[in-house]
């Protein structure tokens, strides 16, 4: 198949990208928060779990010893008025006495989310609270999923912590293994009561609690936005096990954490608001916050009964912007951030527009009270205003996007006839999905690619747009494809990952008009932007091109309105393909479809380019 692809590059048919057209939708799905990219070892730290607003339960912690040596139960003698629940354990089995205790002692272990990954050389941090009314000597140790080699241990000895005791040691690993368990075990007879159990490693990027590797992946992306805490996340099943802001803020120890009843698990919120507006702050990212409005997927709040939630979000950008003095200003500035964080952009709810009292209740009242108390912000409705114009005012409205691969490629021109007044849109969710995009494929990310293109072509009226959902954790799979999929120690990207790769200079570059000419067979979607690089300053075009189909492509690129000279004599070729449209990654194969990156020797303002079948290709040349 031949085609022809004329760049115009001329200053007259050229367009700003927006600075945050691609950025990233960070979802508490797929454990991607507990148990993923926030570092927290233990699960279930304050053995609330299923609570509180249904019976906790101490789950994964699990009892080391039989009912003649030991009894572990919950009762509400907590210190945390918030997380009333702590473990009360009582050993009568004792060294000293004829009961004697099994080796090693009884106790609990906690095998954190599918396992704790603990590294040689690598020190952690314990904290728990206890409480006896004798004295106590409770050895703490981290021992491989076997339970054969300990990895680190240490020793609590007190002689009175009849009040509720703090206590922090430093555990430092002498053995790794990616699926370890914290054990906590006595062999002295007695009573005692552990809540608020934490094991945090040391080596979380900037102390801030992120895992590394998990935060490189998304930082690699140069995300300009980062919209949270989550789509369905936000609204719950049922309102009493929403993302509720206010109870994930403050010291750790007292967030009651809460049960996330549509993805189906416990997170004990040590992830919460202002870790999630930190992230934001780390990538160089624009928080986009998604409020709860007072509606879950089972209930909407009656009109009459809505100003608390109102009040909740107006509360929650004051938390984020106001000053130290202010109410909840301070509470940030108590947390280790005086300094506001640069919120601009609230979402009032997430896949709500139609349900009850949305449209013509819900979303003005949170709108009205936002605008008059901060003006600057910028709302973003839940109706999608790409068809025909919304009847409310908003600054940008959500658009989310599943679709089989091929429609999703099909979807590149679908912003083409939408009004060019009016609220921008912004693209929060997209993904090809279904069966034809396995768990995330080369065909899938080829889809998308296709799709973003016609996204940059239409970004004078698309604001913002990022894929979902952002993480999966492979042992608790609740949604596929995703784009980084991991476990406790590894992590590799899906095709859909690396394709966004492309993308991460679009942000603010110059689009330059681009008409491409194939016979109709041919599935081809193109682009053309003038990025700079910002490590050596120096302006770039790059020329982006998927071929969706099955068949190579001999393309001649023609630059018009370009001086010759001024182009690099040499370039770069990046290509994501692979031998067949079904393939994956994996853990085995984490860059089976990954882009391979090689030299362009041959550039000019007429270049003949080979396009393999099913590929994305970049060419970048110096200008
Ligand atoms: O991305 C997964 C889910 O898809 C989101 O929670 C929701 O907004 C959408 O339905």
């Amino acid at each position: 198949t031949n085609a022809l692809l004329v760049v115009n590059a001329s200053h007259t048919s050229t367009r700003k990208i927006p600075e945050k057209l691609f950025g990233v939708f960070f979802e508490e799905i797929n454990h991607a928060g507990a148990g993923g990219l926030w570092s927290e070892l233990v699960n279930n730290r304050g053995f609330e779990s299923g609570g509180q607003h249904s019976p906790s339960n101490i789950d994964p912690w699990t009892v080391i010893g039989n009912y003649s040596l030991l009894r572990v139960s919950t009762d509400f003698s907590s210190c945390f008025k918030r997380n009333p629940m702590a473990l009360r354990m009582e050993v009568l089995c004792d060294n000293d006495g004829p009961n004697i205790c099994p080796v090693g002692g009884v106790g609990i272990f906690n095998p954190g989310y599918f396992g704790m990954n603990i590294e040689q050389g690598k020190s952690y941090n314990l904290v728990l609270y206890i409480r006896s009314l004798g004295s106590i000597n409770v050895s703490v140790s981290l021992i491989d999923h076997s339970g054969t080699r300990t990895l680190a241990t240490t020793n609590i000895i007190a002689s009175d912590v009849s009040n509720w005791t703090k206590m922090e040691v430093k555990l430092e690993a002498n053995g790794s293994d990616s699926r370890s368990q914290l054990l906590l075990r006595t062999n002295k007879k007695g009573v005692i009561w552990f809540d608020q159990v934490s094991l945090m490693p040391m080596d979380t990027y900037k102390g801030h609690g992120f895992r590394k590797d998990l935060y490189k992946m998304v930082a690699d992306l140069k995300p300009g936005f980062i919209r949270f805490p989550g789509g369905c996340f936000v609204e719950g099943e049922f309102l009493r096990n929403a993302f509720r802001w206010k109870e994930t803020v403050g010291p750790w120890e007292e967030r009651p954490g809460h049960f996330g009843d549509v993805w189906f698990y416990w997170t004990d919120d040590g992830l919460g608001y202002l870790e999630f507006l930190q992230l934001a702050e780390d990538l160089g990212a624009s928080p986009i916050w998604v409020v709860n409005s007072g509606i879950s997927h089972q209930e909407s709040v009656e009109p009459n009964n809505l100003m608390p939630f109102v009040q909740e979000a107006l509360d929650s950008i004051e938390f984020a912007r106001g000053d130290r003095n202010s109410t909840w200003g301070s509470v940030r500035a108590a947390m280790g951030h005086p300094e506001p964080f640069e919120l601009k952009y609230v979402a009032i709810g997430n896949e709500d527009c139609w349900k009850p009292y949305y449209i013509q209740q819900t979303y003005p009242a949170f709108y009205n009270a936002i605008k008059k108390a901060y003006p600057d912000i910028k709302i973003i409705s839940n109706c999608d205003g790409s068809d025909t114009p919304l009847d409310h005012p908003a600054d940008l409205y959500d658009f989310h996007l599943y679709q089989n691969p091929s429609d999703m490629f099909s979807m590149a021109d679908i912003f083409d006839p939408t009004s060019r007044v009016g609220p921008k849109a912004f693209v929060s969710e997209y993904a090809a999905t279904g069966k034809d995009a396995g768990q995330g494929n080369l065909l899938a990310a080829l889809g998308e690619a296709g799709f973003l293109i016609g996204l940059e072509r239409n970004s004078d009226i698309v604001e913002m747009a990022s894929y979902a959902p952002l993480f999966v954790n492979d042992f608790d799979r609740r949604w596929n494809p995703d784009a980084i999929v991991f476990t406790t120690s590894e992590a590799y990207g899906t095709p859909s990952y690396w394709m966004q790769h492309f993308f991460a200079e679009s942000n603010g570059a110059t689009l330059l008009k681009s008409t491409l000419q194939a016979n109709s067979s041919s599935s081809l979607e193109a682009s053309a932007i003038v990025f700079q690089n910002p490590v050596d300053k120096a302006n770039y075009l790059r020329i982006k091109v998927v071929n969706f189909g099955s068949s190579t492509v001999s393309l001649k690129i023609v630059i018009d309105g370009l001086d010759p000279n001024l182009l690099g004599t040499s370039g770069w070729k990046t290509i994501l393909s692979s031998a067949n449209v079904t393939d994956e990654n994996s853990f085995e194969q984490p860059k089976k479809v990954s882009p391979v990156k090689s030299l362009l020797e041959k550039t000019g303002t007429n270049m003949d380019v080979v396009l393999l079948p099913h590929s994305l290709t970049s060419f970048d040349v110096l200008t």
